[in-house]
């Protein structure tokens, strides 16, 4: 399927859903800055176990399947509980199998146990809202070994983070990351980020 096609089964996918945030979900993983920068550091990702944390209705997993034709298994974890039920729908939307989705509140640990994915995902979150710490050593925790853990962090903006580039590398190291890619990302707002998880 083309991004075109992926776009109007989307939108007609929204259309039916009564959702209060729908003017963020109408924009699709191609249409961002953000996102695209997410496209392009994105590694293969065959056979892997993904965990996307605040997923919504799991556009990012159903885009790189449907689009991308990647083969992986996605978990998608949202506190949304109307987004969250209406995950399996959406992906039939694309004629594709339901994958897991999780209803869970990433201010509390997470519900999987360690060791358990090989990347996770988190995109268009609000870093102020969260103790980053407590969140990033619960990434390491459920990650692999090596499992690499990709996500944004507003720079500017309203949702502007607290953490500087300086106190972003800290905040990883303490949390058990390598840091591969510290990006500022073109839209003038975000901080991209690819870590992995260190061995200690
Ligand atoms: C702006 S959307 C981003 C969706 C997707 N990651 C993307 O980039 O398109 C933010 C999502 O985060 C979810 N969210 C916000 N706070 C959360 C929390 N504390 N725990 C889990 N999900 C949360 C919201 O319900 C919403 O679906």
């Amino acid at each position: 399927m083309n991004a075109k096609r992926f776009k109007e089964l989307h939108m007609k996918f929204l259309g039916n859903v009564d959702d209060p945030s729908r003017s963020w979900f109408q924009k699709i993983i191609t249409e961002r800055h953000r996102d695209r920068w997410f496209l392009r550091v994105l590694p293969p990702l065959k056979g892997l176990d993904v965990l996307d944390l605040c997923g919504g209705y799991g556009m990012f997993g159903a885009y790189l399947k449907s689009v991308r034709e990647l083969s992986f298994n996605y978990t998608c974890l949202d506190k949304d509980k109307l987004r969250i039920d209406l995950g399996p729908e959406y992906f039939k939307t694309f004629n594709l199998k339901p994958q897991r989705f999780i209803l869970h509140n990433i201010s509390n640990p997470l519900p999987t146990p360690p060791n358990r994915f090989d990347m996770v995902w988190l995109f268009g979150w609000c870093s102020s809202f969260f103790n980053c710490i407590k969140l990033f050593r619960e990434v390491s925790r459920v990650l692999k070994p090596k499992g690499r853990f990709i996500f944004n962090m507003a720079r500017a903006g309203g949702y502007k983070t607290k953490y500087s580039r300086k106190g972003l590398l800290e905040l990883l190291k303490k949390t058990n990351f390598n840091v591969l890619k510290l990006d500022k990302i073109p839209n003038g707002v975000d901080f991209g980020v690819v870590a992995i998880k260190s061995n200690n």
